[in-house]
């Protein structure tokens, strides 16, 4: 196996989250070491935010791009504030969404003690205070701030499962927490604070329409005339092994289908329902486990019906755009 791992001995297995397992991940963080843990939108690959080593061991156990800066992740504001400078809007933006699937972008503290691989040498830092009980938990039993990107190889699927994880990075991570599936399933919402108008940098569990709510105009990719700063935004990204086709009517020969809404065109190979009452919630929620389970050779493509563009909508088209990119080596 191409393991660097620095436990290379046995792929880890996830461990159902108890306090005992949680405490042990805690020690686990405070060594160096990376766990993989639960939140609401996706399982992260954790390390301490504050260690060079540690957040070197996350790039390299996804093979990710060393120009592509990490979230950072705390149990709340109080916490957060130690690390970059709120202004006003930043603090209403926590206070309302917080905790829960929002990353904010703000300019960090000098004296933060964050390692600078976490912000890939910018000088800000993206933050986050997850909702999931054993995130939490982890983070407060840590006492330190942990810096996780989603738990997949660099431009995979997103794990929604331990078992996702433990099939992608089992031979990289100590330990794996497993709380069951994750209830958002898509990643948080990137918003950056740092400029004079909000922007958003990657549509997530928090929707637009809930961010225009409250700050007025927003930013967005479409709206710019530059796309907003955004350094880890390739293109490609969320891949499956088969193509995608988006925003099929009807089959083409071979094909799996992801179907939303209640009925689905005849003629795919197979079919699994995002949603049937078209519920962009559970939408969200089940769609990068079944994209991993119709990424199967006997399947020419996977194609998938319209999905609207409002609410989690935009989340999960953004995924589904970067997943049906052209990458390289194909
Ligand atoms: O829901 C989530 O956000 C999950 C869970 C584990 O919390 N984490 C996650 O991390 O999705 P990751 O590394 O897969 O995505 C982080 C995104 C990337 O698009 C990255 O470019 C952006 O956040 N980002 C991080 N720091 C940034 C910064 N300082 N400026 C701009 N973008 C930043
Ligand atoms: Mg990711």
């Amino acid at each position: 196996m191409t393991g660097i791992s620095s436990n290379p001995a046995a792929p880890a297995r996830p461990v159902p989250a108890s306090t005992t397992a949680i405490e042990r991940a805690a020690r686990l963080l405070r060594e160096g070491e990376l766990v993989a843990f639960p939140t609401e939108t996706v399982y992260g690959l954790g390390g301490d935010a504050t260690s060079e080593g540690a957040v070197a061991r996350i790039f390299a156990a996804k093979g990710r791009p060393r120009f592509n800066p990490l979230i950072v992740h705390v149990p709340g504001l109080a916490d957060a504030e130690a690390l970059a400078l709120f202004d006003e809007r930043a603090r209403i933006a926590a206070r309302r969404f917080w905790p829960g699937p929002l990353s904010l972008v703000l300019p960090r503290r000098r004296e933060s003690g964050l390692a600078l691989l976490a912000s890939a040498g910018l000088d800000t830092v993206a933050l986050r205070a997850p909702a999931h009980a054993v995130a939490q938990a982890l983070l407060h039993a840590a006492g330190r701030p942990i810096a996780a990107p989603s738990a997949n190889r660099s431009g995979r699927v997103s794990p929604t499962t331990a078992a996702h994880v433990a099939a992608e990075l089992g031979e990289r991570v100590a330990l794996i927490l497993d709380a069951g599936p994750c209830s958002v399933g898509v990643e948080s919402t990137v918003l950056d604070l740092t400029g004079a108008v909000p922007a958003l940098l990657r549509p997530g569990g928090v929707t637009l329409e809930q961010l225009s709510e409250i700050f007025g105009p927003i930013e967005t990719a479409a709206s710019g005339e530059d796309a907003p700063r955004a350094p880890g935004r390739l293109p490609s990204h969320y891949a499956p092994g088969r193509p995608l086709r988006l925003a099929a009517v009807d089959a083409r020969p071979g094909e799996a289908l992801l179907a939303f809404g209640p009925e689905a065109p005849a003629g795919f190979a197979d079919v699994l329902f995002l949603s049937r009452s078209g519920d962009l919630g559970e939408a969200a929620a089940n769609l990068f486990a079944m994209l991993r389970r119709l990424d199967r050779p006997e399947f020419t493509e996977i194609a998938v019906m319209a999905i609207p563009e409002f609410g989690l909508g935009r989340a999960i088209n953004d995924r589904l755009r970067r997943a049906a990119a052209p990458r390289r080596g194909r």
